[in-house]
C-alpha cells in the first residue's frame, strides 16, 4: 500500500473494512480513519539548519489506536513525536487520543480553544500538555510548517484544517471525506465513480445540514495553494481535486437535478399501486430522471443521498391507525435533521376506517420547510382507475416542476 503523500508526510491511519453502521449511517463500503505523520526533517543528505519536529495529524477510533501507533513507530520512535494535532474532537478521530498521548510522552496536543474544551468533556485530559493555537497560527517543524485554519461547524464547532504550505497539502478533516475502505490511499488508485458516489453519500448524511459552514470553510481554503487534499476518511485527493470541489459546489447548495423521487410505504399494496402510477406519470416527461423507493426495501442513508439532488418528491404512506407508517416517521425525522434545502413535494396514500396519513405527512413536511405543490392524492382502501389517473397526472406535474426548478437555478448563472 502506497502511504506516502510527500517525502516526509505519510498516511498512518486505519482501514476499517467491517464497519457497516456509523452512528446509523449504513457504511456499505466500510471506512477509513486517516491520520498522517509529518516530519520536519530534511531528506537524507540535505542540510537542515533548524531543529526539527515531528507531528501526528489526528488519531483514529479508539479500538484502532494500537494499529496507528504501530504505523507511527515504524517511521519514528514514539518519544520523538513532538505534536499531536487534533483537528476535530469527534471520537472517530479523537477516540484514540488517550492511547496516543500515553504512548508519546513528549507530545503536546495541538488544537484550538474550542477543541481543548471538547476534549476535556470526552476524556480525562488533566495530565495532557496542550498547545492551544489560534486561527491562522503557524507551527514550524523545521523544513515544514503547520498552518491552522479554523473551520467551525465543518463538522463540529471546533473543526479545524491543517495546511503544510511547503508541500501544498491540506488536511481537510471530515470535508471531502468518504466512508470507503480500500487498499488505495489516493483518488487515482481507486475507482473514481465509487469514490465520488461515497463522497456524495458522506456529504448527504454528515454535512448536508452544514452547507453554509462548509462553503465558508471552502472559501477559506480557496486562498491556499493545494496539490493534495487529505481528508480524514477515505481516499486522498491529488488527481481529481477539481472534481470534488465542483461536486461540493453543487452539494453545499443542494443543487437540484431534474429528478423526481417517489418514496413510500405500503400495507396491502394500494399505496404501492399509487406510487407506480406516479412514477409512470413522471417518467412520461422527457429529460427527467425518476426513482421509486419502497421504504422497507431501502434505508435512510440511501434515501437521504437521493434527496440531496432531487428537485421534487412524492411522499406516500397509507394511514396506520391515526398517522403514517412508522418507517416513514423514521425517515422524516432523519431528513428533518439533515435539512435538505429547496425541496418541493406532494403526498399520497390510501386510507380506510381512519383517514390521517396525508394530512400528517403534509404537516411534517411544512415543518421541514418543504414546499407542498398540490393537494394530497388519496384512495379510500384501493385506488380506482380515476385515482390512478390522478396519480399519473401528479407524477407529470412533479416532473415538470423538477425541470422548472433546474431552469430557475441555472437562470442567475446565465446572466
Ligand atoms: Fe469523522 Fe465528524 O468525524
Amino acid at each position: 500500500m502506497n502511504t506516502q503523500l510527500r517525502e516526509g508526510i505519510e498516511w498512518v491511519g486505519f482501514v476499517d473494512w467491517t464497519v457497516r453502521d456509523f452512528h446509523g449511517y449504513a457504511t456499505g463500503r466500510g471506512s477509513t480513519y486517516n491520520a498522517y505523520l509529518v516530519r520536519g526533517a530534511a531528506a537524507t543528505g540535505e542540510p537542515n539548519s533548524e531543529p526539527t519536529k515531528t507531528a501526528l495529524i489526528d488519531a483514529v477510533k479508539a479500538p484502532y489506536a494500537d494499529e496507528l501507533l504501530r504505523r507511527v513507530a515504524n517511521l519514528t520512535p514514539l518519544d520523538k513525536v513532538d505534536y499531536v494535532v487534533c483537528n476535530h474532537a469527534e471520537t472517530d478521530h479523537a477516540g484514540g487520543l488517550p492511547a496516543v498521548v500515553a504512548a508519546c510522552p513528549n507530545a503536546e496536543v495541538v488544537c484550538n480553544k474550542t477543541c481543548r474544551e471538547a476534549l476535556g468533556r470526552h476524556f480525562d485530559t488533566s495530565a495532557w500538555r496542550f498547545r492551544v493555537v489560534a486561527d491562522g497560527e503557524s507551527l514550524s517543524l523545521g523544513r515544514r510548517t503547520l498552518q491552522f485554519v479554523n473551520t467551525p461547524m465543518a463538522h463540529w464547532p471546533e473543526s479545524m484544517m491543517t495546511y503544510v504550505p511547503e508541500e501544498k497539502v491540506l488536511f481537510s478533516m471530515d470535508a471531502f471525506g468518504q466512508h470507503y475502505a480500500s487498499s488505495a490511499r489516493f483518488d487515482d488508485e481507486a475507482a473514481l465513480d465509487e469514490v465520488m458516489a461515497e463522497a456524495r453519500t458522506y456529504y448527504a448524511n454528515i454535512l448536508m445540514p452544514l452547507g453554509k459552514p462548509v462553503l465558508a470553510a471552502m472559501a477559506k481554503a480557496a486562498g491556499l495553494d493545494i496539490e493534495i487534499l487529505a481528508p480524514s476518511h477515505g481516499v486522498i485527493w491529488r488527481s481529481h481535486i477539481a472534481d470534488i470541489l465542483k461536486a461540493y459546489g453543487d452539494w453545499t447548495v443542494c443543487r437540484a437535478r431534474p429528478k423526481v423521487l417517489v418514496i413510500y410505504d405500503t400495507m396491502w399494496g394500494s399505496t404501492d399501486r399509487m406510487a407506480r402510477a406516479i412514477e409512470d406519470g413522471a417518467a412520461s416527461v422527457a429529460g427527467v430522471e425518476v426513482k421509486r423507493f419502497s421504504l422497507r426495501l431501502s434505508n435512510t442513508t440511501v434515501l437521504a443521498t437521493e434527496v440531496l439532488d432531487a428537485a421534487t418528491l412524492a411522499i406516500g404512506s397509507p394511514t396506520l391507525n391515526r398517522t403514517y407508517m412508522p418507517q416513514m416517521g423514521a425517515l422524516l425525522t432523519y431528513l428533518d435533521g439533515l435539512r435538505p434545502a429547496g425541496k418541493a413535494a406532494l403526498t399520497f396514500g390510501s386510507y380506510g376506517w381512519s383517514h390521517a396519513a396525508c394530512a400528517a405527512l403534509e404537516a411534517r413536511l411544512r415543518e421541514m420547510k418543504v414546499e407542498l405543490l398540490a393537494p394530497a392524492v388519496e384512495a379510500l382502501y384501493a385506488p380506482t382507475a380515476e385515482v390512478l389517473e390522478e396519480c399519473r397526472q401528479a407524477g407529470r406535474m412533479l416532473a415538470e416542476k423538477a425541470l422548472a426548478a433546474v431552469q430557475a437555478q441555472a437562470a442567475p448563472a446565465a446572466k
